[in-house]
């Protein structure tokens, strides 16, 4: 039995902050004791782990990643080996993935794909989701099975026409059948059919540079679809998450219905906490590296998505990490804007970029934690052994000193990625050491993980409804 402490830091969690020594054993959380108590110092161990003057909180868990994710007529930079890895070195120690169901094929088949892609590869635990491309008969019965199996959120998009898009009807079907099921429906939300008439107009008058995009997938077109996929969701009887949340008035559709006591959930990301339509209009083709969807915003948007954090009218900051290298990738679409893959990097940097917010006073540690950590692990039926520091949890842990300066750069990341999105900005805190179920996977700022550490965790169904 191999037996590890963790002393003499602050430990943070969703619900506490506490001194208190850690005791890891065979991967798990065994003890929380007062430091120099006389539990603390009867412990035996084979290594300690030295946390004064930091803190010491649960690994991060990141419920939206694309790893190895083919879109956009090319395929996302990170496989599971680098943006995994790139993951612990922020701090992060499982994400939740979207395995894809092929078009016109079974979503046992999409999930074989994903299973292949990231078995013996990962250096922190993962889990999937499931991208609903076509929904027949027979793919609503297969949720069945799936959501027994630990695949319980399906991922519906009213964006990306003849690619991923789904119909009203379709959107109604796999909401009754999640509503049976257990199973949780996560929405692209953005009326995808009214924006690409906007695409065609814009190209038409000449405006193909990469600020476009964000002009024509309108802010108005995000709440629309908000709106509608909570009346579908109503009208099925089923919950709703709505992923990478960036417009304020799609926002206050959620406020308004979770207002009205309805089983909604949102989900914003850093991109759309940190960065703005300022970012898409760079010079030149620079715009390129931040065209994602939905877009980004002009910065005024930021301040209600930072009140809906405090307010739990968003409840989880994932990434949506999707990289695509500017060079040969992002640049696919020079002289046409809606050939730019859309995406960005991000999964090394969410701890941190939220770290931020804590030092400059927008939401309190605990928060932090809550939205980073605790909550995602709730919502996809991953607590209690992720996101949080309890006995008889997995001792995913990480030593983040809160004083620690740095400067996020290409250059010193981690991500295979040829450019940061956040390029030059200094952040106060760092991660130093991670342990992944008891497994130093980052040590001293060191990488000591391996391919194959990270195991599939299967979830349960929602923990926010029960
Ligand atoms: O631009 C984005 N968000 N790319 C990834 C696919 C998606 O819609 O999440
Ligand atoms: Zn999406
Ligand atoms: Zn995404």
């Amino acid at each position: 039995m191999t037996r590890t402490a963790v002393r003499g830091g602050l430990v943070i969690t969703a619900a506490e902050e506490t001194r208190a020594d850690v005791l890891v054993e065979d991967g798990r959380i065994a003890a929380l004791a007062t430091p120099d108590s006389d539990f603390a110092r009867s412990w035996t161990v084979d290594r300690t782990f030295d946390a004064t003057g930091k803190y010491v909180i649960p690994g991060g868990v990141d419920a939206h990643t694309h790893l190895d994710f083919p879109f956009g007529g090319t395929a996302s930079s990170d496989t599971f080996e680098t943006g995994t890895r790139a993951a612990a070195w922020g701090g992060t120690t499982t994400v939740v993935d979207f395995a894809v169901q092929p078009r016109g094929g079974a979503l046992r088949e999409g999930l074989d794909t994903w299973h292949a892609k990231a078995q013996g590869t990962c250096a922190i635990d993962y889990a999937f989701h499931m991208i609903l491309s076509d929904v027949t008969e027979g793919a609503l019965k297969e949720m069945d099975l799936l959501v027994g199996e630990g695949v319980t959120s399906y991922k519906l998009f009213m964006a990306y026409p003849g690619v991923f898009y789904s119909d009203d009807g379709q959107i109604l079907r796999a909401m009754q059948r999640a509503a049976g099921n257990g199973g949780l429906i996560m929405m692209h939300a953005e009326n995808g059919i009214a924006i690409d008439v906007l695409v065609e107009q814009a190209l038409a008058a000449g405006h193909t540079e990469p600020r476009h995009h964000g002009e024509v997938r309108k802010a108005l077109l995000e709440a629309e679809a908000t709106h509608r996929a909570i009346q579908l969701a109503r009208v099925a009887g089923s919950p709703l998450y709505v992923v990478h949340v960036s417009a304020r008035e799609a926002l206050a559709e959620l406020a308004q219905a979770r207002d009205a006591g309805l089983p909604v959930f949102g989900e914003t990301c850093p991109q759309y906490l940190f960065l703005s339509t300022d970012n898409l209009a760079e010079p030149g083709f620079e715009g390129a590296k931040y065209v994602c969807s939905t877009p980004l915003r002009p910065q005024e948007h930021q301040e209600a998505l930072w009140r809906g954090l405090r307010t739990d009218d968003l409840q989880v900051v994932s990434t949506d990490h999707c990289p695509f290298c500017f060079s040969g990738q992002k640049e696919l679409g020079r002289g046409d804007f809606s050939k730019i893959p859309n995406g960005l990097p991000g999964v090394e940097n969410r701890m941190d970029l939220l770290h931020q917010a804590v030092v400059e006073g927008r939401i309190s540690r605990r928060r932090w934690i809550e939205i980073a950590c605790a909550a995602p692990a709730r919502m996809f039926g991953l607590a209690p052994h992720k996101g949080s520091i309890v006995p008889g949890g997995d001792a995913d842990l990480v030593i983040y000193d809160p004083h620690a300066q740095q400067t996020l750069s290409a250059r010193t990341h981690h991500m295979n990625v040829d450019y940061s999105a956040y390029e030059g900005r200094r952040i106060t805190g760092q991660v130093e050491t991670v342990l992944s179920r008891g497994e130093p996977v980052i040590d001293g700022r060191r990488f000591t993980g391996r391919a194959g550490h990270g195991r599939y965790v299967p979830r349960t169904t929602c923990q926010y409804l029960t």
